[in-house]
């Protein structure tokens, strides 16, 4: 059987992982500024979490969600707490769109409407729901498409309050930060004023912070530094830093009923021992301090570069748009400088390596971008 051929692949396999770098089959050494699309969050192979997860699989690796699991208790409790959401509830699930599709599911049984509000160049997955609200045609299946989505200009207040005033939205849904569509972060204001305006339309606000969130923009949520309080947040990528496991954080005004939501796998020992050694990896070596540092570091050093057009982000979630297409200098930096990095439509390299990017291998980077740009 061959594989379905659906991934533009580099001709490199990677076979090794340690802190924020990378080995192929061939003994090479890779810098990842990447982190394998934002999900290697306390580096690869950190030996907290190597060691919980092999002490897990050798204790109990599954058992059904029929059962009580102190494991999700626990995790659950230290995600509270780090977050500052202690009030509000988690539900487990495996990937990120999962994620978004119960909190579209959520939503839509709170206040029995069925029409979303999204903005453009949005990614939230590709299953039904997630997909449908994510502003990409070319991955809308004809099945998918059931006309729930309604698209707006992001940080276009007016625009937003126009439809919600229809009174018929059952959530509008936004990236912390977007992160296919470019590194584009939603202005402060909008985000108050779309709280607001949510809360007086009886309308869900969904927080997506997938790729956003534990700790990327150097606040554990990247809507934190604009101070709101989303109904519901969603969360998967570096909560497993690899395992994967994706979270639904539920504020106290939802409430559950026996058998709404459900998941085989979602919130399994193993998925749990994985993100409680990452929540207390994020904790005991103060990585939202380190990606403060490194991020502001990294944003003052390629704003003094001249070929890079424009520089976004916050923390270590960042996007250096040029005024052509990137693809030869990623190149250039995986073949010749041995880098890992994102990309964004065809102008926009993202950055989003592990949070424990130290300053002398941002430094390093920054050298060997220079060299690729040459
Ligand atoms: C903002 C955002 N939402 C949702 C998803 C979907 O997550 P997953 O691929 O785990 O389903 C992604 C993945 O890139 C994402 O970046």
């Amino acid at each position: 059987m061959k594989l379905y051929d659906v991934y533009s692949l580099f001709d490199v396999n990677i076979v090794k992982g340690k802190g924020c770098k990378v080995w192929d089959e061939k003994g090479t050494e890779y810098l990842d500024l990447y982190g394998g699309h934002a999900v290697i969050s306390i580096g690869h192979c950190h030996p907290h979490y190597v060691s919980s997860i092999s002490q897990q699989v050798a204790t109990l690796g599954f058992y059904s969600n029929s059962v009580i699991n102190r494991l999700q208790e626990k995790v659950a409790e230290t995600l509270g707490e780090i977050s500052g959401y202690e009030d509000y509830s988690l539900f487990f699930i495996n990937s990120g769109a999962e994620a978004n599709e119960n909190a579209l599911k959520l939503s839509s049984f709170h206040n029995g409407r069925t029409r979303v509000i999204a903005f453009n160049k949005a990614f939230h997955g590709r299953t039904s729901l997630a997909v449908e609200v994510t502003d990409n045609p070319k991955i809308i299946a004809p099945i998918n498409n059931c006309g729930h989505t309604t698209y707006l200009p992001l940080n276009d207040i007016d625009a937003v309050r126009k439809e919600l005033e229809k009174g018929d939205v059952t959530a509008v849904i936004i990236e912390g930060i977007q992160g296919v569509g470019g590194i584009r972060i939603p202005d402060a204001t909008f985000l108050q004023q779309l709280q607001q305006a949510c809360k007086e339309n009886g309308t869900v606000l969904i927080l997506d912070e997938i790729q956003s969130g534990c700790g990327r923009s150097g606040k554990f949520f990247a809507h934190q530094w604009a101070g709101i309080r989303p109904d519901i947040i969603t969360v998967a990528k570096g909560i497993g830093n690899g395992f994967p496991m994706g979270c639904v954080l539920i504020s106290p005004q939802f409430t559950p009923t026996a058998g709404q939501l459900g998941t085989t796998f979602g919130g399994n020992h193993l998925a749990c021992s994985a993100a409680q050694a990452v929540l207390d990896v994020i904790r005991n070596e103060n990585l939202l301090q380190n990606v403060n540092s490194v991020g502001e570091y990294l944003m003052n050093e390629l704003k003094a570069i001249p070929q890079i057009k424009e520089i976004r982000g916050k923390g270590l979630m960042i996007g250096m748009e040029f005024d052509e297409p990137i693809k030869d200098i990623r190149r250039r930096l995986l073949f010749e400088e041995h880098v890992f990095t994102g990309v964004s439509g065809t102008n926009v390299i993202r950055l989003l390596p592990p949070l424990s990017l130290t300053m002398n291998e941002a430094k390093e980077f920054i050298t060997r971008l220079k060299r690729a740009l040459q």
